[in-house]
């Protein structure tokens, strides 16, 4: 079926549930881990067009997904913006000081001319996927903001008031990184990703009074371009609980992702027919295949007259079975 996922969402057809996973190209791969091994500086691997070609089709050519989502990083708008971005193992990201004057200077010719690898990987995998959908992606400008100033993992170490204590800075950057979004997905469309999804992914480490001005604002703004452009897109405001309604009734996307702390059945009355992604914690795919499956079909059971898409709560994690990728897709097909 053509553009299964894209119907789900603007259709809101319910008859066949499309299936992708965030992380679905990545370490818990085998054929990953060994371009990996070959291709230590991670920024660079996403900067070769044809390993990301090779690396966003390998869980399509194992699983036959719905869609195939571009293997790239969040972190390529910081570096498109000139500041350094390293990924440390066993850590995660490691930025450098932020370069406020080179970020504010930094125009779209310079952006684009640094992200061209990346679009032109995207042209690639256009070209070799025919009639699946092409999913591109973004960080919301919330969760770019705090990698930017945090400059690691909030999980190492985090503290609100102290990253956003200079407003005038921190309005400034926000401004420019919700520009920088907008150019670097219109970049992704022009390329052949025809649906969009934006990660907030730290979304829930905002205090609820800050959700406005940081989370829904800004995202707001993205989704009303993108709008007037006719391009579908699909959000995950990670963490935010029972805030994830006032998030759709702000922002308005055309389909929301959610984690595995939300519940299915509550999100599903509230909503009023926005389409639904995801949701399963991902963890339980480490338990056994018959917890695996009485938790697949609690989600199918749920949406079952709702437009839904399979995934997860949050990505694959590394030390997740391919097999057991293929068990879920297999309950979720054979399933009438
Ligand atoms: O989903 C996909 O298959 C597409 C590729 C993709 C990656 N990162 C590849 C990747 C996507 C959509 C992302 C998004 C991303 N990157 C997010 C939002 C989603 C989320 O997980 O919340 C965030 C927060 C990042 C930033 C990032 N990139 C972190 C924190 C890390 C380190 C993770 C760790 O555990 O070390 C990355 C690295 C990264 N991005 C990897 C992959 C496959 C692992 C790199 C490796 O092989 O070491």
């Amino acid at each position: 079926m053509k553009d299964i996922l894209k119907e789900t969402i603007k259709n809101k057809r319910t008859s066949y549930t499309p299936i992708w996973f965030m992380r679905q190209a990545g370490r818990y791969l085998p054929e990953f881990r060994e371009i990996r091994k070959n291709n230590q500086d991670f920024i660079k691997l996403c900067l070769n067009p044809s390993l990301v070609n090779e690396i966003t089709l390998q869980p399509i050519k194992r699983f036959d997904l719905d869609a195939a989502i571009i293997f790239s990083d969040i972190l390529m708008i910081p570096y498109g913006l000139g500041q350094k971005v390293e990924f440390k193992k066993g850590f995660g990201p490691i930025l450098s000081d932020i370069n406020f004057n080179e970020i504010i200077d930094t125009n779209s010719q310079n952006f684009t001319e640094k992200l061209l690898p990346v679009y032109q990987g995207i042209k690639e995998v256009k070209k070799n996927l025919k009639e699946k959908n092409l999913i591109g992606f973004t960080g919301a400008p919330w969760t770019l903001l705090l990698y930017m100033l945090n400059k690691e993992s909030p999980k190492n170490n985090f503290d609100f008031n102290k990253i956003t204590k200079d407003k005038d800075l921190v309005n400034k950057l926000l401004e420019k990184i919700t520009e920088f979004i907008c150019l670097h997905i219109d970049k992704q469309i022009e390329a052949g990703a025809n649906v969009i999804q934006i990660f907030d992914s730290w979304a829930g480490l905002l205090p609820k009074k800050e959700l406005q001005n940081y989370c829904y604002n800004p995202t707001a703004k993205i989704i009303d371009y993108l709008k007037s452009k006719k391009i579908t897109v699909i959000c995950f405001p990670k963490g935010i609980g029972e805030n994830y309604l006032d998030f759709c009734s702000v922002v308005k996307p055309d389909c929301v992702s959610i984690d595995y702390e939300i519940d299915p059945k509550w999100i599903k009355e509230k909503l009023n027919g926005i389409p639904i992604q995801g949701g399963l914690d991902p963890k339980i795919l480490f338990t056994d295949k018959e917890n695996i499956k009485v938790n697949v079909e609690k989600y199918l059971n749920i949406f079952k007259d709702y437009p839904y898409i399979f995934n997860l709560g949050h990505g694959v994690l590394p030390e997740t079975k391919p097999e057991i990728i293929e068990y879920i897709i297999n309950i979720i097909r054979n399933k009438k």
